[in-house]
């Protein structure tokens, strides 16, 4: 997002306009915090994670005097277009607020969840993957000297994506989804073939939002069940949401927002800016509210039944 923030600020400046921060998203625009920004207060941040204008959860924008109150304040500030940063919930407040007060805003996705409609990909989602990596692989030097099966749970309470891409990143022998049911019967079937294949360790990785009800409850019922493996369960949490972005998310946040100030500029209204076979494109604010996105490559789940023999 810093990438995002730093690309919007020196371009707006750039091209003859001034740039603000709204610190804390929409919480911050009803309560006036908004600061001036030139192209100093955005130096050395690209490689910083999470956001340097903060952000927050606002309940008080869901209603329109709260947007009401928003509006007036960037007036006030002599603000007149807006880029936002977000998921669906950031989406639906830019819309709702640019459709009563006729204030042009342009969205760029920003969410680890990677399931929005109209990009191929939404700013922190390749980090956090290479984050979830990375946490594999030092948990795998340990399943395989002792012989155990792990448990490992990301993030990811809608979308599997994290959870399927970094599983087959990370040669998982069995990936569970919100969007695809496994039966623990099929799982269990699935570590018991590996087992008699001379598979001495596995590691099984679950999206937080899988139906199953999570990484105890799934190992709980494994264990019952297959006596002979050594279980651990390790849930990865937030750590997932921080850290220094990757090469990717970097380039894609600098490009993402570069798009954003330009189409505001050129006379763009509600749009998102989104990423598809490498090229930036603009999509309807709507269209990627109303549309659900992140198709579930089944074919990875196959795939990974295969290589996991
Ligand atoms: O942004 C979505 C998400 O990453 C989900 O995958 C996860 O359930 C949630 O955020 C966690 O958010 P919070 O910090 O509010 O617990």
């Amino acid at each position: 997002m810093n990438a995002c923030i730093r690309a919007v600020v020196r371009t707006s400046i750039y091209m003859g306009r001034q740039a603000a921060g709204i610190q804390q998203g929409y919480q911050g625009m009803i309560d006036k915090r908004i600061i001036d920004m030139d192209a100093r207060s955005v130096s050395n941040i690209i490689q910083l994670g999470g956001t340097i204008l903060k952000t927050a959860r606002c309940v008080e924008f869901r209603q329109k005097e709260g947007r009401e109150k928003a509006f007036k304040n960037l007036k006030e500030a002599g603000i007149d277009a807006l880029v936002a940063i977000g998921g669906d919930g950031t989406f639906a407040g830019a819309e709702l607020l640019s459709r009563e007060f006729d204030i042009p805003v342009v969205c760029v996705p920003g969410t680890i969840d990677n399931d929005l409609y109209g990009t191929d990909y939404t700013l922190g989602y390749d980090t956090a993957t290479n984050t979830v990596i990375d946490a594999i692989d030092k948990i795998r030097d340990t399943a395989a000297s002792h012989d155990r099966l792990f448990f490992i749970e990301v993030m990811g309470r809608d979308s599997g994506c994290i959870a399927l891409h970094a599983g087959t990143a990370g040669g998982a022998e069995a990936i569970l989804l919100p969007e695809k049911e496994m039966a623990i019967d099929e799982l269990i079937g699935q570590l018991q073939r590996g087992a008699s294949n001379k598979k001495t360790s596995s590691i099984v990785i679950i999206a937080e939002g899988d139906k199953n009800g999570g990484a105890y409850n799934i190992a709980k019922t494994v264990k019952e069940q297959l006596g002979f493996f050594d279980i651990k369960v390790t849930i990865l949490g937030h750590l997932q949401r921080g850290g220094s972005p990757s090469s990717f998310d970097r380039v894609l946040g600098s490009r993402m927002g570069y798009a954003a100030v330009k189409a505001l500029i050129s006379g763009e209204n509600r749009k998102m800016v989104g990423m598809s076979c490498n090229a930036i494109k603009l999509v309807d604010l709507e269209e990627s509210i109303n549309k659900h996105s992140f198709k579930l490559e089944e074919d990875l789940l196959e795939m990974t039944k295969i290589l996991s023999i």
